[in-house]
């Protein structure tokens, strides 16, 4: 562990390994909360306005439970498993779409953006018409060489979206998430208007921009590592694993776990005093040598569930059932439908998202 200093005159401490990390994100002394002063906001910059309810990512305790808990079964393993062929269906069009789009085609623009927010509108109910809208918003709110007012213009825009589509679903309940949500909180007394703003601007973000770099991403690394490129295409069994190895790969969240001490406690024998910031990274945690064998080698055998890809403890991500079967119906039927896929160009050409809080690829240009 060490003591880092942010832009801005914070310091905070920074979590290499991966037993410190599970620690950290385990430990009820640090809060989510990134209204307290003390919060390393290196993620997004920008403190959420007051006037806004926190979604359950910066929620702790009992807070974060109430807000977590009437949306768990939406993510469920039977639920995601329910969505596979629609899913299916939503991967075979995209990629009918890159097909037809001539060569090279750029694959972020047809297959990695287009599947995750196709699903998550789907799912929440959010007319996918305005995918452009949302979809530029969220990638200026991650984006840390964007000036903070205008990140903060971004939120404030996607909110006022989501505000006028919640008061829609308020008069007319559809039988989405957002209508489930609805009418089980009237049900039991317990509306609350700007929480599921709130819970829709969380899943709408969290539910593209992430999933979206690791089809990219994958992709990329699959395609220049032919031998395992050729185990997954071989053994269909094989792209559970594939996916869990490449997430461990990327941990393209790294820094955006961070915590602020509310209490005084230790991580690892390092005393961290209350009003302290912690950064628990998760691509270090994810190449802990302790915990990985030849961390930096790509192997998709090697069966990496327990990496911290996801994160770890109570905010360990609510979406990975469904994140998980995207990315194996992406890879299982661009490998089996495109089996000649291959770069256009280098790899140092792809443009790289070295700016963003959230590791990914601003293009990825194939050829097949
Ligand atoms: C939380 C990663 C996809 C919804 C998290 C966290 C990580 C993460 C690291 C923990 C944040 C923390 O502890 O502060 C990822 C990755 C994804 C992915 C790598 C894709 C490959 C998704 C999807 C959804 C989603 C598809 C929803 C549709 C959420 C939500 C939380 C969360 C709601 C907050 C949970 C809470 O605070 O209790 N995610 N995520 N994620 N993720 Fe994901």
């Amino acid at each position: 562990m060490v003591s880092a200093q942010l832009p801005g005159d914070q310091r905070t401490w920074l979590l290499t390994r991966h037993e410190d990390v599970r620690a950290a994100l385990a430990d009820p002394a640090l809060s989510s909360n990134r209204r307290n002063p003390g919060f390393p906001l290196r993620a997004f910059g920008v403190r959420p306005p007051a006037d806004f309810p926190q979604p359950m990512i910066g929620l702790d305790g009992a807070a974060h439970s109430a807000a977590r808990r009437p949306v768990i079964s939406e993510f469920s393993v039977p639920r995601v498993h329910a969505l596979r062929p629609r899913i299916q269906q939503i991967v075979d069009e995209a990629i009918d779409t890159l097909l037809a789009a001539g060569q090279p085609a750029d694959l972020v623009r047809y297959l990695s953006l287009p599947v995750p927010s196709l699903v998550i509108c789907e799912l929440l109910g959010v007319p996918y018409a305005d995918h452009e809208f949302f979809q530029s918003r969220s990638a200026r709110l991650v984006n840390r060489a964007v000036d903070p007012d205008e990140r903060m213009a971004a939120a404030t825009e996607v909110r006022e979206y989501l505000d006028g589509l919640v008061t829609e679903k308020e008069r007319e309940p559809g039988d989405d998430l957002l209508g489930r949500q609805i009418l089980r909180a009237r049900a039991d007394g317990t509306e609350d208007h700007g929480g599921l703003v709130s819970l829709a601007f969380l899943l709408l973000i969290a539910g593209h921009e992430t999933t979206a770099n690791m089809i990219s991403l994958g992709t990329l690394a699959l395609l220049t590592h032919p031998d395992q490129l050729g185990l997954v295409r071989d053994d269909p069994a094989t792209t559970p694993l594939a996916v869990e190895e490449l997430l461990r790969y990327f941990s393209i969240v790294d820094s955006g776990t961070a915590r602020v001490a509310v209490a005084d406690t230790e991580i690892g024998g390092q005393p961290i005093a209350a009003g302290e910031g912690v950064i628990a990274l998760g691509l270090a945690a994810n190449r802990d040598p302790q915990v990985f064998e030849r961390p930096d080698d790509l192997d998709v055998t090697r069966g990496a569930r327990h990496h911290v890809a996801f994160g770890f403890g109570p905010h360990q991500c609510l979406g990975q059932n469904l994140a998980r079967a995207e990315l194996t119906i992406v890879f299982d039927t661009l490998l089996r439908r495109v089996p000649t896929l291959a770069l256009a160009g280098g790899v140092e050409d792809i443009p790289t998202k070295q700016d963003a809080t959230i590791y990914g690829c601003y293009e990825l240009p194939v050829t097949w």
